[in-house]
């Protein structure tokens, strides 16, 4: 595999591939950058139908990193983790193996939680390197599961998107379509309810939909559906490359503004949104709240009340990047890939606007 070749590969310090006999795991870390700090970022358990495919991932995901650590001024690089299986390969043993090929890095790079790993496996992962963040924590103390975090940031955000789209200081009446009512998903549809929002969920798991319906009087749409209700706001909760060149025509929301990594499928699909009048929220920056929560339980000392002070600058964030997107006519994830690319010194390269 030409790893140096691929298209998501930009100059990426380190590509390290993991393989345990014992236990079969195979992973695969990714270094984007540690020009600010130790490379920080979750570790994902997925099924990759094959390792290309995990190492795109990989590689799409630590640089998506390095962009959002540099954005939420925190003094960590960008970095990424992907296992290649499903939960049911998980056992001491294998988070063992995991555990040892981070901290072979020697502190390069930090693991944490991602999709298909927990603060449970996490604190396994701990047994074997220190190199590891987002364990449990007592009351008040910053860390923990980022999930809930992730999602006041979100929610701070969206209403920053909805302020600066439709004029709106609250959100009262405002109609928002969630797709996927996972740890960030569900704790978002409670801060927003909780604002006067009106929900429409999907989930693919009905026990998460209806948890949702009963608790904060949301309703329930077909998963094929979620993207394209009529709807003010959408929010993306579950997968990546979600706006592409199919859906993007069908959105009818004038703001996106969602917790899922990598939404745009590619670059131009932002200008596309764009030229459509719809706002984007850079998935980065308005799903900074859980490694802001995360890093700071890893440099120790912070309260939880300065990660929620900390989170509460996300909004501000991303209307200077909203406000400089409409100033020079250009799409908003391209202003927040150049501002992020400044700050870790890398040329930023220039995109069609
Ligand atoms: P999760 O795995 O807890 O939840 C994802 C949910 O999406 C699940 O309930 C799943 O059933 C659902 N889902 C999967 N496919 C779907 C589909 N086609 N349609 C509708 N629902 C579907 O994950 P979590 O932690 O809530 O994260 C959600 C997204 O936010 C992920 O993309 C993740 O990378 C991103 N993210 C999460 C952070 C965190 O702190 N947990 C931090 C930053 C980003």
């Amino acid at each position: 595999m030409d790893v140096f070749g691929m298209r998501d590969f930009d100059g990426h310090e380190r590509v390290v591939f993991g393989r345990d006999e014992a236990t079969g795991m195979q992973a695969v870390i990714a270094i984007h950058s540690t020009a600010l700090g130790p490379a920080a970022g979750g570790c994902r358990m997925w099924p990759y139908p094959s390792t290309r495919e995990a190492v795109r991932d990989v590689l799409r995901l630590s640089r998506g990193m390095s962009y959002k650590n540099a954005l939420a001024d925190l003094p960590l690089g960008g970095g990424k983790a992907v296992i290649i299986a499903d939960a049911s390969a998980k056992s001491p043993e294998l988070w063992r193996a995991y555990g040892q090929f981070v901290d072979s890095l020697g502190g390069r790079y930090i693991t944490a939680e991602d999709v298909g790993t927990t603060t449970a496996d996490m604190q396994q992962v701990a047994q074997v390197t220190r190199y590891v963040s987002g364990l449990p924590r007592r009351p008040g103390e910053a860390g923990g599961d980022p999930a809930p975090r992730t999602a006041l940031g979100v929610f701070l955000g969206l209403k920053a998107a909805v302020r600066f789209q439709l004029g709106r200081a609250d959100l009262a009446g405002v109609r928002v379509a969630i797709q996927g009512l996972g740890g960030v998903g569900y704790h978002l549809c409670r801060l927003l309810a909780a604002d006067g929002a009106r929900l429409r969920v999907a989930d693919v798991r009905d026990t998460a939909v209806q948890r949702v319906v009963e608790e904060f009087r949301a309703v329930a749409v077909p998963v094929e559906q979620v993207l394209f209700e009529d709807v003010d706001v959408l929010a993306p909760c579950a997968l990546g490359a979600v706006l592409n060149g199919q859906s993007i025509p069908r959105l009818a929301a004038r703001i996106v503004a969602g917790a899922a990594n990598n939404q745009l499928a590619e670059s131009a699909d932002g200008q596309s949104l764009q030229r459509a009048g719809i706002l984007y929220a850079p998935d980065y920056v308005v799903n900074a709240g859980g490694i802001i929560s995360v890093a700071r339980e890893y440099q120790g000392g912070a309260s939880e009340e300065q990660v929620i002070a900390e989170i509460h600058r996300i909004p501000e964030r991303l209307t200077e990047i909203f406000e400089r997107a409409r100033r020079e006519g250009r799409a908003t994830h391209v202003i927040a890939d150049e501002m992020a690319r400044e700050r870790i010194g890398r040329p930023v390269r220039r995109l069609v606007a």
